[in-house]
């Protein structure tokens, strides 16, 4: 299938371009670049044997986007290119409606002026907000608690929306739990702009001696050592289910939800001793103040996606640390060393 990824040279979408391409799919990658660099594609080209044609276009350049699908005549798009830093977007909400919102718009106006109908969009565990019961199901209603997570919660009701007013549309929607880990040849992985949002990223930074130490915030929740508690779920699992959700959308038709998480929680104590396990040495931390907005504990129910598409998660926390310290140590200032 000729497949367009959109934020294809980000993180998830560079480890997704490469299963695509060994799988035998044709890829197209359009991204601005404002949070990734090519060099991830010159490098998913070095592992696949084959290159992913690439298009530096903005979402928000809505001509833009029409002429390149009229030119690239795509017949599926996984839409990972957008905004999402959830401090961030508390501050620049407008901006992260605008390239998250209005940017998938554009994206939509263009496929369906091509006639492209089939779409695995990239959502998040986020929206869930704070629910009560554990592990979250797809049942639960959406209730995001930021900015970013609002935006992801309108991208949904639009692609509800379009899914129920025109059947001829495919749509997947997947809600990732909180991705780590690279692709195990070390050769790409996560590269975060600035100082890490995220857990696994910024112990890595500590561990390759870009920091000193690891704030943990908070150690008194209701877990089993008081930090807090998440579902950590590798990258290359993660791309796996892109396509196995694709190919279920584009066989059965209308519109689709799953978690993709591995149904397990690990907390951020254990997740540092498990980075300390595979990088071979101790990495110094300090207890803070909870981080607001933060929930006490969030794992997934994935049994959606194991009885539909035949998907789990394959690699366990210590495949994913020790998959995220060779890619930070082969690449100690990501891309750009
Ligand atoms: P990323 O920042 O590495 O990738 C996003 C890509 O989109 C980047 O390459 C960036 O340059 C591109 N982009 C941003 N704005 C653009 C625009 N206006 N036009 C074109 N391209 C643009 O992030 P990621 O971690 O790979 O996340 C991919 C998707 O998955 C995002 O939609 C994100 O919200 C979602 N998601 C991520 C996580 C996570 O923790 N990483 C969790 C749940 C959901
Ligand atoms: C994990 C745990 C922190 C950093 C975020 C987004 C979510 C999704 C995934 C996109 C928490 C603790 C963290 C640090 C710490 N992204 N922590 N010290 O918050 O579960 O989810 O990323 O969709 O929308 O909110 O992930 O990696 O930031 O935090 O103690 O320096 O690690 O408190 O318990 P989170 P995270």
């Amino acid at each position: 299938m000729k497949i367009m990824v959109t934020g294809g040279a980000g993180y998830i979408g560079s480890h997704t371009v490469l299963e695509l391409l060994k799988a035998g799919h044709e890829v197209v990658v359009m991204d601005n670049l404002s949070n990734s660099s090519e060099e991830s594609l010159n490098r998913v080209a070095e592992l696949a044997g084959k290159k992913a044609e690439f298009h530096k276009v903005d979402l928000l350049d809505a001509p833009g986007m029409k002429e390149l699908f009229e030119q690239t005549r795509p017949e599926a798009v996984i839409h990972f290119a957008g905004l999402k830093a959830v401090g961030e977007s508390a501050e620049k909400p407008l901006w992260y409606y605008k390239t998250n919102v209005a940017g998938t718009l554009n994206l939509l106006d263009a496929m369906e002026a091509v006639d492209c109908k089939t779409i695995v969009f990239s959502s998040s565990a986020t929206v869930y907000g704070e629910p009560e019961e554990m592990p979250l199901t797809e049942k639960i209603n959406m209730d995001a608690q930021s900015c970013y997570g609002r935006t992801k919660e309108h991208i949904e009701d639009m692609l509800v929306d379009l899914a129920a007013s025109d059947s001829s549309w495919n749509i997947a929607l997947l809600r990732y739990f909180n991705p780590v880990g690279a692709h195990e040849s070390g050769r790409i992985g996560e590269d975060p702009s600035g100082i890490p949002n995220n857990l696994v990223p910024f112990i890595a930074q500590v561990a390759v001696g870009r920091r000193e130490y690891l704030n943990v915030f908070g150690n008194d929740y209701p877990t089993v050592d008081g930090t807090g508690v998440r579902d950590y779920i590798h990258v290359v699992d993660l791309a796996d289910g892109h396509l196995k959700a694709l190919d279920f959308v584009a066989k059965n038709g209308g519109l689709r939800t799953w978690n993709l998480g591995t149904g397990n929680g690990y907390s951020v104590l254990e997740v540092l001793h498990a980075f300390e396990k595979a990088c071979g040495k101790e990495l110094p931390y300090k207890i803070v103040d909870r981080r607001p907005g933060d929930v006490a504990v969030s794992y997934a129910d994935p049994s959606s996606a194991l009885a539909d598409l035949g998907w789990s998660a394959q690699r366990d926390i210590d495949t994913m640390v020790a998959d995220h310290w060779n890619w930070q140590k082969n690449n100690p200032n990501g891309y750009e060393g």
